[in-house]
């Protein structure tokens, strides 16, 4: 990545309200701005709203409004989005602000005085939804080949915009420089678009069709096509025409992250204009994937779209953003469902991480409640020490290839190796046994894993991250730059450990499906009666066993159910799965003793509510009393595999 890093979002129409889609490319470009700034880069963040063309226009008209206060009053959506996700945008611009119309204006007569742009005759067809022409042999079965919907012949004087003449220039720059265009696939798909003819770029459009843009500066009676006018926002949003410094520091961008819909303008229109205008082109255009769901495209216009506010009010904003991230691979599509936003929450942010960290707080605070400073390390030690720092370039690696998914996922391979290694260790074990020497070093190491993980998603949580800081003893919510991460020699020892509530607290789910084995079968025939002699009474069939599905799983938490003696409440992992059983064990059982252990539960059985609590499945176990013995597996194994 280039030492200035200038990142960009598409500018979203100003029409639209705003879907997770949006979201996620605003949140992907925020992590890689807040990534950068961290290791010391001058970093710069534009988004912003396209507010030209004929989709605003009737819009407005249809709320018989000018386009401006139209455009006015349905910005403030993305604006109120972006403040309540911690966008940290440098800049948001609006394609109606004066000084972009302005370089548009600019760039247009400079193109035209050279020559790059000139008049002629139109035919073809017309998408107003995607605001395109297509000519004939474009059209899937008469229809716009991109959305599908009905296009209009149009007859037209029109400006053209030379673009034909670049094709061979962009094929040889496409080839020659492998970052241009990623993942590489979208390489490939541009230059198979371009082994057909390039046709020249009609830029645009007689105002009495269109009032709502640019005026051309050399015709008054048309207006700018809304595409070359919205793509100059990346360099007038930066200072071109206006302030050569501030452009010199900027340009080129480092990328222009966009969606798989428009890679086409992005890789053929904008390289060629940029080619015109005498500019370089940006290091990276990178085009991820769409978030679908039930297997189509998220779109107003398929009215499948998930607003964002209600995510957030379910589980916060660091969780939406940490699931977005987390869950696609930018390269592929990735489909969204509430089952498994809360799935990911409760395993990855609730168990694994919450988990982790309250049981080291709580550990260290009744050890004296500041982090100790071992003298002395062991193998198993230095090896979680070990994951932690290899975490730290895993992470700058992913997000230099835009894989934050896998960045992320290396984070969280520390937590699970921390929760691994307080298994391992039995901190609370040393504690009874008074080894205070070997107590230090594994809070001390399990507390030093714990910032390494708090440092490198800070760009993707950064109010969580700045909690668990807190609970660290870094009372500003501030432990260092990630760039120090592997450099600086860690001040974790000495600082004051703070008490925490649950740092993601977990979502139950109140509508579990009752479990289909509890409900009493009805034979569909009566069985034939058996020629063979009986046999002893009491023996099941092999079948009528594995009517009983009995799973691994994997104890998360655990607490006293107040006023009952003989109650834990447990929450489970059972693989992807949390649940949460009450089980009669607290008079063998501490509820410290347990966290970490992989248990045997039946899973199917219909869901009880025992003193209030509500308990789904049983655990197995032997024993009465005091003397109560909870059946383990004799080496590891994950959670929520079947047992039997
Ligand atoms: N205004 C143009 C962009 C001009 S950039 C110079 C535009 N706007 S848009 O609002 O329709 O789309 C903006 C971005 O949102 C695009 O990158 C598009 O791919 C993305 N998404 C819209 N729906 C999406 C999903 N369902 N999933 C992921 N991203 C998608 O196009």
């Amino acid at each position: 990545m280039n030492e200035n890093f200038y990142i960009t979002t598409p500018i979203y129409y100003v029409n639209d309200k705003p879907h997770i889609g949006h979201a996620y490319t605003t949140i992907l470009a925020d992590v890689l701005s807040r990534y950068q700034r961290s290791l010391g880069f001058d970093t710069f963040f534009l988004t912003g709203t396209d507010e030209h063309g004929q989709k605003v226009e009737k819009a407005a008209q249809k709320r018989n409004v000018e386009p401006l206060a139209h455009c006015d009053e349905t910005v403030v959506r993305f604006q109120e989005l972006w403040k309540r996700l911690g966008i940290t945008n440098d800049f948001f611009i609006r394609t109606t602000f004066d000084f972009h119309k302005e370089v548009v204006r600019k760039i247009l007569q400079d193109l035209y005085d050279r020559g790059e742009i000139y008049r002629a005759e139109y035919t073809g067809w017309y998408c107003v939804g995607c605001e395109r022409f297509f000519t004939e042999k474009d059209l899937v079965e008469g229809k716009c080949p991109d959305c599908g919907r009905e296009v209009s012949a149009i007859q037209e004087s029109n400006y053209f915009f030379r673009m034909s003449k670049y094709r061979d220039w962009l094929v040889d720059y496409i080839k020659s420089h492998p970052d241009f265009i990623l993942p590489s696939f979208r390489a490939n798909e541009t230059l198979g678009f371009l082994r057909q003819e390039l046709g020249d770029l009609c830029i645009s459009r007689p105002k009495s069709r269109l009032a709502w843009g640019i005026e051309l500066p050399f015709d008054s009676d048309y207006v700018c096509y809304v595409w070359f006018d919205a793509l100059i926002n990346y360099i007038s949003g930066v200072g071109y025409l206006q302030d050569d410094k501030e452009f010199a520091r900027r340009w080129p961008a480092s990328c222009h992250l966009i969606g798989k819909d428009i890679l086409t303008t992005h890789s053929v229109y904008w390289p060629t204009m940029l080619k015109a205008i005498g500019l370089p082109m940006p290091k990276t255009i990178f085009a991820h994937g769409w978030w679908l769901t039930g297997n189509a495209k998220m779109s107003k216009s398929a009215g499948n779209v998930v607003d964002p506010m209600a995510m957030i009010d379910r589980a916060g904003v660091d969780a939406f953003r940490y699931f977005l991230l987390s869950e696609m691979s930018p390269g592929s599509d990735a489909n969204f469902s509430e089952e498994s936003f809360i799935s990911r929450y409760n395993s990855d942010l609730a168990n694994d991480l919450g988990n982790l960290l309250s049981r080291v707080s709580k550990m260290i605070l009744r050890s004296g409640g500041t982090v100790p400073a071992p003298e002395k390390f062991e193998d198993v030690d230095n090896e979680l020490l070990a994951i932690a720092k290899s975490a730290v370039s895993a992470m700058a690696d992913n997000l230099a290839q835009y894989k934050p998914d896998q960045g992320i996922d290396a984070a969280m391979g520390v937590v699970r190796a921390g929760n691994r290694y307080l298994e391992k260790c039995a901190p609370w074990q040393l504690a009874k046994t008074g080894d205070t020497a070997r107590l230090e070093a594994v809070l001390y190491t399990a507390a030093e894993a714990l910032r390494h993980v708090a440092v490198l998603l800070e760009p993707v949580m950064p109010e969580k991250m700045a909690e668990l800081a807190k609970v660290l003893g870094y009372e500003d919510g501030k432990i260092c730059a990630i760039a120090e991460l592997a450099d600086k020699i860690s001040d974790l020892a000495g600082r004051k450990v703070s008490d925490t509530a649950a740092l993601f607290p977990r979502i139950i789910v109140e509508e579990e499906k009752a479990p289909a084995a509890a409900k009493p079968e009805k034979k569909e025939k009566k069985e034939k009666k058996s020629e063979k002699p009986a046999e002893p009474v009491g023996l099941i069939s092999i079948d009528d066993f594995f009517k009983t599905k009995l799973k691994t799983a994997k104890i998360v938490a655990a607490e006293r159910v107040p006023d009952a003696k003989k109650l834990l409440k447990l929450q489970l992992e059972v693989g992807s799965e949390s649940r949460q059983i009450v089980s009669g064990i607290a008079e063998s059982y501490a509820p410290e003793d347990l966290i970490g252990k992989t248990i045997v539960i039946v899973s199917n059985l219909q869901k009880a509510t025992i003193r209030g609590v509500e308990s789904s499945g049983m655990l197995l176990a032997a024993g009465k009393g005091d003397k109560i013995r909870l059946v383990t597996l004799d080496g590891d194994i994950a959670s929520g595999v079947d047992v039997g």
